[in-house]
């Protein structure tokens, strides 16, 4: 895998647009973000592990399922309310934790956690940002999370939990599955490094102008269940333990003292050929107590996506990519639009599948 080289880019520049986006559908901001974003920050967003299979399947496999519909409900607008872990959401959608939203737009997390909190979405800040994490909190008018690096050093893990805390997060969320970030070819064919310009002030031992690789040096590589329990002490905000994608897996996290599961597979960046979150979801669902609530990222593009995956059990969506390819084209506003056009194709899914209320879309819509 590439190391970093030193970068030699003194400024970078991407988005600065600010303003809604006329959006036919979320497969379409890939090509138009690829003109505004930098050719290796665009391919290191874009881009998955190995050969891609998981990235694309991710997508693909919504296909396996059909929504089954009943007529004559009887009403008129659903109701897309959600309360999860006590965040009170207009929709059951969020933005999973991504590293370096400066990479597609100047406000960079700024500009994310406004247009998602504006659209009524959940935000989770997370480790990998590029401005501080009280920023990231005064820019969002609604509910959000962190997403914790566990660090080797666990006093940047103390500090971070706290500080996190302190900005109004309620749950933190654990990444178990990037110990190690895996082979990404696109970032090696473009020797990408993130820019030195673009810093992680959450993380003050961070090495500047690195590669993922490099920056992967500082996370603790023996992960374990204890972890988890650390974390929940720590805080005393509920866990999300995230990346998982197997019943027996979920069943010890919960075990172990996590509050929620989030089904993700990184959206394809890491292990290879394994299952697509939504292949996994249904297992994970029937393994944990139903009081557990299950999350689900990686690759829901569509409005039935999301309906899909709440039918098999999932309380609410993440949507990654869109989010950073919407931030680039219009900023807050831009990301704002993303997701009221996902919000609107969901809702029209549930009033043709005759479901009023979230707690109507059950296992029974969907094959
Ligand atoms: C990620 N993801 C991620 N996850 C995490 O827990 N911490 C992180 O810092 C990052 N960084 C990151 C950067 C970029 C550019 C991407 C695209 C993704 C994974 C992310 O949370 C989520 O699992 C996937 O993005 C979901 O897949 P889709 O919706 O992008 O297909
Ligand atoms: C990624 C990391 C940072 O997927 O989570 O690039």
């Amino acid at each position: 895998m590439a190391r970093a080289q030193s970068s030699s880019q003194t400024s970078y520049e991407t988005g600065t647009a600010e303003g809604p986006l006329d959006i036919i559908n979320l497969y379409d901001l890939e090509a138009k973000a690829r003109e505004v974003i930098p050719k290796g920050a665009f391919g290191y967003i874009r881009g998955g592990s190995g050969d891609e299979w998981t990235l694309k399947e991710n997508t693909r496999a919504f296909d396996d399922r059909q929504i089954l519909p009943r007529y004559l409900a009887g009403f008129d607008a659903p109701n897309t309310e959600i309360e999860i872990l006590g965040s009170k959401l207009d929709v059951p959608l969020f933005v999973p934790p991504m590293a370096a939203h400066g990479l597609a737009h100047v406000t960079a997390e700024r500009g994310s956690a406004k247009g998602a909190g504006d659209a009524g979405a959940l935000f989770c800040a997370q480790t990998l940002a590029n401005v501080p994490l009280e920023d990231i909190a005064k820019a969002n008018p609604g509910p959000k999370w962190f997403q914790l690096y566990f660090m080797e050093d666990q006093g940047v893990n103390r500090e971070l939990i706290q500080r996190a805390k302190a900005a109004g997060c309620t749950a933190i969320v654990f990444t178990v599955d990037l110990e190690w970030p895996d082979n990404r070819e696109a970032d090696e064919r473009n020797n990408f490094v993130f820019p030195e310009s673009l810093t992680f002030p959450s993380i003050p031992n961070a090495p500047v102008g690195a590669s993922l690789a490099d920056l992967g040096d500082i996370f603790k590589k023996d992960l374990s269940f204890a972890d988890i329990e650390f974390i929940a002490r720590e805080s005393g905000l509920p866990v999300v333990v995230k990346g998982l994608l197997t019943p027996d897996n979920a069943r010890e996290c919960v075990a172990r003292g996590a509050a929620a599961i989030q089904v993700s597979n990184h959206g394809g960046r890491q292990l290879d050929t394994v299952p697509a979150a939504i292949t996994a979801l249904p297992g994970i669902v029937e393994a944990v107590d139903p009081d557990v609530p299950v999350l689900l990222d990686s690759g829901p593009r569509r409005g039935v996506h999301v309906f899909q995956a709440l039918a098999l059990g999932a309380r609410a969506v993440g949507v990654g990519r869109p989010t950073l390819y919407s931030l680039a084209l219009g900023g807050a506003p831009g990301v704002q639009s993303m997701f009221e056009t996902l919000k609107e194709e969901f809702q029209l899914a549930m009033k043709l599948a005759g479901c009023a209320s979230i707690q109507d879309i059950t296992r029974r819509y969907v094959t």
